[in-house]
């Protein structure tokens, strides 16, 4: 159907010729690329490449140096703090290193922003928390601590603490890295669930080309501080663009 990247879906965020750059040296020269609703993002690029800077900017942890990036129409890195709260409330992290609070359990990590942010009740929260749980199949695991947890399940549990509240865009920054092929894969699998159950919108950074080809509506690929490539993965592995198929393939410079 080619819903997703249809011109009738609505734009949900806009980056607009950003640059970021630290003491002289430009990471970010320009960047420009638009998601819409619905979408799979997911942008790939060597380790330095700016990957992770970028993310920071998109959910506000940077201040870009120059360009704009917008949220549903609304230029998120001038918001005031007021709106940024209301913007928060619509984004979700998942952390490199997944981020889990060692000091709580599986259920107080996956409550953590039910507890904060709503006014359910404890059985209600109990209710969501075995619910998320569900949704990355670990049922019945709330009360394990989580130094008891594998990296493949602990990238689980940050999955389904990050879907609590339901987010309308879900941005993760190298799910799948550190974990062995299957547990990649799984993780795969969960990324295109989180986006068709709960209709939200995933920008992913990664350098995993699995990941890339079997998840995203778009591929975007930075290099050098642009995008330098973007389109559909059946785009990406036809590109003719001598760095991007290096990169697909593998190659070495
Ligand atoms: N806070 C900072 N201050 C100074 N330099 C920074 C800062 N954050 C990132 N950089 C620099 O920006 C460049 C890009 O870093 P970034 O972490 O975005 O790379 P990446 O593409 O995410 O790499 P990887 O795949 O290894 O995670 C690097 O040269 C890094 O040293
Ligand atoms: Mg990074």
């Amino acid at each position: 159907m080619g819903k997703n990247t249809s011109m009738d879906t609505e734009v949900m965020i806009e980056v607009k010729g950003l640059w970021k750059g630290f003491g002289g040296y430009w990471v970010l020269q320009g960047v420009d690329f638009s998601i819409r609703e619905g979408e799979i993002f997911v942008v790939m690029g060597r380790s330095g490449v700016g990957k992770s800077v970028l993310l920071k900017n998109l959910i506000g942890l940077m201040k870009p140096d120059r360009g704009e990036i917008y949220y549903k129409g609304l230029e998120i890195s001038s918001a005031s703090p007021a709106e940024w709260k209301n913007i928060r409330k619509e984004f979700a992290v998942v952390f490199q290193h997944s981020a889990l609070f060692d000091s709580l359990d599986v259920e107080g990590n996956v409550a953590f922003g039910l507890r904060r942010m709503t006014d359910l009740s404890e059985d209600e929260i109990k209710a969501r928390v075995r619910e998320c749980l569900a949704m990355v199949d670990l049922e019945g695991i709330e009360h394990l601590k989580i130094s008891e947890l594998s990296g493949g399940m602990q990238k689980r549990v940050a999955i389904a603490r990050a879907i609590a509240l339901n987010p309308r865009v879900i941005f993760y920054d190298e799910p799948t890295t550190g974990l062995d092929p299957i547990m990649s894969a799984v993780i795969t699998r969960l990324v295109k669930r989180m986006n068709t159950e709960i209709h939200s919108t995933s920008f992913i950074i990664t350098h995993d080309l699995k990941l890339a080809f079997n998840s995203a509506t778009t591929i975007a690929m930075l290099h050098d501080g642009k995008i330098i490539e973007v389109g559909t993965p059946e785009k990406i592995k036809a590109s003719e663009n001598p760095i991007v198929k290096k990169f697909v393939e593998g190659i070495p410079d």
